[in-house]
């Protein structure tokens, strides 16, 4: 009988402790969206893999916020590169109640998506979409921790311009927020330095047959054409620009042809050669830490990297530096701790102008040598 009690009381002993424990522990979960099916699937395995890197970095750190002892998690959601799917992707990690979310990936998702997080009360730091009217609207829950499209469309026109001294320019884009708006800057800013726009034609983020906008394109005689969208059609655009013998022509593109995978999407064509492409912040090589990174990031992920890593990395741990900053992960205490971030991540230090724009952005512009993206500055 005294045996039976005594084990009882060690049960009831083990229950309390362990409640106990439970208490010291809290879960914070920091949301992740981007593309994580379709054609722009690597993109979004990219974006997620930095969070995941960040989540796992940060759990090995023991964080304590406010006597808790914190467990970090991802919920990662896919939002297709579409509008709707981005919004409602949002909505479910708002009623999830994640504590913060790094994404999106596309304008054409993300400033739809920023209202819903506005509305929610949760902030949300992006590391690849680019459109400037993301921070238009002056919400307090949006974060944008690279180089804006204003940067990327006419930093590409002055080297089309200045360098190159190309004379006649024809513009491609894909009918997106990030495509179209992307354009519309190469445009004004070509004309500004007196390059003519010899044509201007569209297509879809869907779409990788563009031989009929290529062939109209081709009767213009342009030194180069620009293309606002992905590298999924970046790729198939410059192998049919092989087929159709414009392989004179100079392409350029922004953060969104800038991958790694554009090369295999051209199916080796040799007008790859040929592309300059924009991103929005240094290439790895130069950002603080990057190459050391780059290699923790390519031993978990063999073969995956492609552009947007590292900023999704450091958006994760810029959330998780406010949290502890604020000693709070409740996202009304944090999120003003975000505005005020003085943060040395792995692409700079970040810190932010009013609008939740990053300050002090800077570009890199690339080229192709071998197949491998390379970069000038
Ligand atoms: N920078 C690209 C966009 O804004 C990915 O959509």
């Amino acid at each position: 009988m005294q045996v039976k009690m005594s084990l009882m009381a060690a049960a009831a002993i083990a229950a309390v402790s362990g409640m106990a424990m439970a208490q010291d522990v809290q879960v914070v979960k920091i949301g992740s969206v981007a593309p994580m099916s379709g054609p722009q699937a690597h993109y979004g395995k990219d974006n997620e893999n930095g969070v995941k890197m960040a989540v796992d970095d940060l759990n090995k750190q023991n964080i304590v916020i406010a006597g808790k002892k914190i467990k970090w998690e991802m919920a990662s959601e896919d939002d297709a590169a579409d509008p709707k799917q981005g919004t409602a992707a949002a909505q479910k990690l708002c009623d999830a109640k994640v504590n913060g979310v790094v994404g999106h990936l596309n304008s054409g998702s993300t400033i739809p998506a920023s209202k819903v997080y506005n509305d929610c009360g949760i902030p949300h730091v992006t590391g690849a979409a680019t459109n400037p009217d993301l921070t238009k609207p002056g919400y307090k829950t949006t974060f944008r921790i690279i180089a804006n499209d204003n940067s990327l469309g006419a930093g590409l026109a002055y080297y089309a311009a200045d360098a190159l001294k190309l004379k006649k320019v024809a513009i491609i884009d894909d009918r997106t927020a990030y495509g179209q708006g992307v354009a519309d800057i190469f445009e004004k800013t070509a004309k500004a330095k007196g390059m003519q726009v010899v044509d201007r034609q569209f297509t879809t983020d869907k779409s990788t047959d563009f031989m009929a906008i290529l062939t109209a394109i081709k009767a213009k005689a342009p030194d180069g054409i620009f293309f606002g969208g992905m590298d999924a059609q970046g790729g198939p655009m410059l192998r049919q620009m092989e087929q159709l013998g414009m392989s004179n022509v100079k392409y350029f593109g922004g953060d969104g042809i800038c991958t790694q995978k554009l090369p295999e999407l051209a199916a080796g064509a040799k007008t790859t050669v040929n592309v300059v492409c924009a991103d929005g912040g240094s290439s790895i090589q130069k950002m603080p830490g990057g190459l050391e990174w780059k290699k923790r990031y390519d031993a978990t992920f063999p073969n995956q990297f492609q552009l947007y890593s590292p900023y999704t990395y450091d958006a994760a741990m810029l959330l998780a530096d406010a949290m502890k900053r604020a000693n709070s992960t409740d996202p009304k205490v944090y999120t003003p701790k975000l505005i005020e971030s003085n943060y040395k991540g792995v692409t700079s230090v970040i810190q932010f102008e009013p609008n939740g724009e990053l300050k002090n952005p800077t570009i890199t512009l690339s080229v192709y040598k071998d197949g491998k993206k390379t970069p000038l500055n």
